[in-house]
């Protein structure tokens, strides 16, 4: 992989900012006793590399790789056990991990360089282990995520992962729309899977709604309980009310690398 995939991005982050999608990532590793975790692009504050550490249990390795060398010195002098920093891009010489988490960072590559760069991310995983990759607002109240597993035959996906805060943003299930994955049905572009998805959404939304859901959490919660009776989502009350959807990819599914452009 060549060196060149990898540019310097810049380094907006905040405190709290994957509050949504961290318990989630804590879900999938429970098994693991120790788990080995990348997070790829610190930001200006190793805040948000802390704490996905911390809610790890402290019990593992989390390691923060960042192109920039300040970066990771901050992250370093947090002098926490089990936290490291690794100078490097997408050609990282990592040993093999559990997960790797890589927000906001994509966003800020070119379309055409996205398929290369979570392919070289990929690779630094154990089979079995999850590459996450997405987009959040500043704050984190709301993103989605794309999950791929590394199994037997490559880089497969896994789900995708919408965050919500209700209560802080509001909600109406097209308002995730400017935080789908690069390359992903860009902008509920019709016709595409996504836009699909969407429309269902909208629909449980509605139904929702005529039920009697009134607050922004209480339509986020039922909209998503309505996707969940419908199979397009888990059906998961807790992961609801604390904010998140997920969607498995259909078994089998393949789809989720390429890149599909805009008309
Ligand atoms: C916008 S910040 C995101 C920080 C944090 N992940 C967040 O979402 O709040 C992007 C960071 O990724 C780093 N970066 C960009 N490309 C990278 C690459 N290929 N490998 C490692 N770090 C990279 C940048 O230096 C920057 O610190």
């Amino acid at each position: 992989m060549s060196r060149s995939l990898s540019r310097p991005t810049r380094g907006k982050t905040q405190p709290g900012r994957f509050r949504l999608l961290d318990p989630l990532l804590v879900g999938r590793l429970a098994g693991i006793a120790a788990p080995d975790v990348v997070d790829v692009g610190i930001g200006s504050s190793p805040r948000t590399t802390l704490e996905l550490h911390v809610a790890l249990g402290r019990r593992g390795r989390t390691t923060g790789l960042d192109l920039d060398p300040a970066r990771v010195q901050a992250l370093c002098d947090l002098d926490e056990p089990g936290l490291h920093g690794f100078v490097g891009g997408f050609d990282a010489d990592l040993p093999p991990v559990d997960l790797v988490r890589a927000a906001n960072l994509l966003r800020q590559y070119k379309l055409d360089a996205v398929p290369d760069a979570l392919l070289a991310m990929g690779r630094w995983l154990r089979p079995g282990g999850l590459l996450v990759e997405g987009t959040t607002d500043r704050h984190g109240d709301r993103g989605v995520f794309r999950v791929f597993q590394r199994t037997a035959d490559g880089l497969v996906p896994d789900a995708l992962v919408f965050v919500s805060d209700p209560a802080r943003s509001g909600f109406a299930p097209r308002a995730l729309t400017p935080y789908l994955p690069r390359g992903m049905g860009w902008h509920g572009h019709p016709g595409a899977e996504v836009d699909t998805l969407f429309t269902a959404w909208k629909q449980a939304f509605e139904r929702a709604r005529d039920a009697g859901a009134r607050t922004p959490a209480e339509l986020f919660a039922g909209s998503a309980a309505g996707l969940a009776e419908i199979g397009l989502a888990t059906t998961d009350p807790a992961g609801h009310a604390e904010g998140r959807v997920v969607v498995p990819a259909p078994p089998g599914a393949r789809r989720g690398l390429e890149v599909a452009r805009p008309e």
